[in-house]
């Protein structure tokens, strides 16, 4: 994330930016550094992660990221063999962006049913909590979540209160969780072995 800017206008940047310079001009800016966002060593650290879990992805079905940023995750999960359906939440402009850069995937705006992967990295934490619900899937078979404990951007949401929340209500439903500190801030929380 660009650190000083506010959600809307960081949004609203993404959009322009489009408008100027064209989806896959914006797809290799967004690729070079200026945004960030996960690069492809952390995306394939965070691939390994979920197997060492759950299993390898290349026998995983369907997974659905909320917030795909660059398309990091989403290439080190093709990368790892995953060859099923992708399904991506983020705002408009993001989809013609990784379109053009080669994320073939099923742009939704609300949580597909019966997914095997979940995945929202400094996502959904970034999202204002009032339009999260839509977003949240039901008991997908893994579920890796990172999020911020507090997000300063947005009027200091408190995502420390919501995660645990969220987490305390689902890990019923499951073998297996883990919260564990991320190095790169917040905390990740994993979820897999549905019952
Ligand atoms: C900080 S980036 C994180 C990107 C990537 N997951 C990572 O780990 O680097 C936040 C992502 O959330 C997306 N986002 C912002 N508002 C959103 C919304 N209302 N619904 C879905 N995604 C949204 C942004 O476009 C961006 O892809």
């Amino acid at each position: 994330m660009n650190m000083g800017l506010k959600w809307l206008e960081n949004n609203k940047m993404l959009s322009q930016r489009a408008d100027q310079v064209g989806p896959k001009a914006l797809f290799d800016e967004l690729n070079s550094s200026r945004w960030q966002y996960a690069d492809a060593d952390m995306a394939e650290a965070r691939v390994k992660e979920i197997e060492s879990r759950a299993g390898p992805l290349k026998e995983c079905n369907s997974i659905y990221e909320v917030g795909a940023g660059k398309g990091a995750f989403y290439f080190a999960a093709r990368a790892a063999g995953f060859k099923g359906t992708y399904y991506i939440a983020d705002i408009p402009v993001m989809k013609a962006v990784l379109s053009a850069g080669g994320v073939e995937a099923i742009w939704v705006t609300e949580a597909p049913t019966d997914v095997d992967l979940f995945v929202a990295h400094y996502s959904l934490s970034e999202i204002p909590i009032a339009m999260r619900a839509p977003l949240l899937p039901s008991r997908p078979q893994t579920a890796y979540v990172i999020f911020q404990h507090v997000f300063a951007e947005m009027d200091a949401i408190d995502n420390e209160a919501y995660f645990s929340r969220w987490f305390a209500e689902q890990r019923q439903a499951y073998e297996h969780s883990e919260r564990v500190e991320s190095k790169y801030g917040g905390s990740c929380l994993y979820l897999w072995g549905l019952v």
